[in-house]
């Protein structure tokens, strides 16, 4: 099944809506389409009583790439508060507001807000190919989707560092050692155990699993919406940068970019 966008495909069996990123010509790079579609699929999955849980994932070899570059070139979200209103905060929000348990399957690179999602996920189980990174400051950007807060959180300042301000790439290993996924799977079998896990929500109460994952979370709720809104403001400004156009402009180029003049 597909959504208003080809590139989200959504299919809904035995309790499980799934949202499959499906662009693999562009390593699942997401755009405003994209993240409205997802967003769509997460307010079903919220309002329909047969869904008992979401299944995320993307392509055999990638997660997703992140954010489409070049739609940050052309289209970049609207600057200062209004930037809320994009696309991919409607995403972020709908992901939030999920009182369904998400499962996350990462069956390779998860890049950017591949990688930041996987945070508000409830469950996340990665390929022993997969890559996890969060390049936002080598892209002139800032860290998003309230990582500046959940990663030193997760993992400790020092880690954190490594992971938000060098970029350096997680190994599933690394994943699961900080506690941002759950298991490092053989490839082939991550989708289907995600699915399992997701399908086991089937059997169980949905409103004590709902009220369960709402507690989970109700402490933190607050400090993370308020991130979310200070690091948009903070990113969308970034996407006008020198900094991030010659990062960008490098991405498209296949060059590496030159921040000597800065
Ligand atoms: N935005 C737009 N296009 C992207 C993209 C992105 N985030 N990621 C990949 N693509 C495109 C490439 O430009 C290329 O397009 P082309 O075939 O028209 O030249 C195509 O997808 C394949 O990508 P390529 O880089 O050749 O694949 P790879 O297997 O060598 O590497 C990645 C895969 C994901 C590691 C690499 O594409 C990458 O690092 N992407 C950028 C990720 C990024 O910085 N995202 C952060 C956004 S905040």
């Amino acid at each position: 099944m597909t959504t208003s966008c080809p590139s989200i495909k959504t299919a809904a069996h035995d309790g499980v809506l799934t949202i499959e990123i499906a662009r693999p010509e562009k390593k699942n790079a997401l755009t405003a389409a994209m993240y409205s579609a997802m967003a769509a699929a997460l307010h079903q999955a919220t309002q329909d009583a047969a869904v008992r849980a979401v299944l995320l994932c993307g392509q055999p070899g990638i997660f997703t790439s992140g954010n489409d570059i070049e739609d940050f070139m052309s289209r970049p979200p609207a600057q200062g508060s209004q930037a809320l209103d994009s696309p991919v905060f409607g995403f972020m929000r709908a992901l939030l507001d999920c009182d369904k348990p998400v499962v996350a399957a990462v069956t390779g690179a998860a890049i950017g807000i591949g990688t930041t999602l996987l945070l508000h996920c409830d469950f996340v189980y990665v390929s022993d190919e997969a890559r996890l990174a969060m390049p936002f400051v080598s892209l002139g950007l800032v860290p998003e989707f309230a990582s500046s807060l959940l990663v030193p959180q997760l993992m400790g300042p020092r880690r954190a560092a490594e992971r938000l301000l060098l970029g350096d790439p997680m190994t599933p290993e690394q994943a699961v050692e900080c506690g941002l996924a759950n298991a490092v799977l053989p490839s082939m079998e991550v989708l289907p155990h995600a699915r399992r896990v997701a399908q086991r929500f089937n059997g169980m109460p949905p409103s004590a699993v709902r009220q369960a994952k709402l507690l989970m979370r109700r402490h933190s709720r607050e400090a993370v919406l308020e991130t979310i809104r200070t690091e948009g403001e903070i990113f969308s400004a970034r996407l006008k940068s020198p900094e991030a156009q010659e990062a960008f402009s490098a991405f498209m180029q296949k060059r590496r970019p030159d921040f000597s003049r800065f």
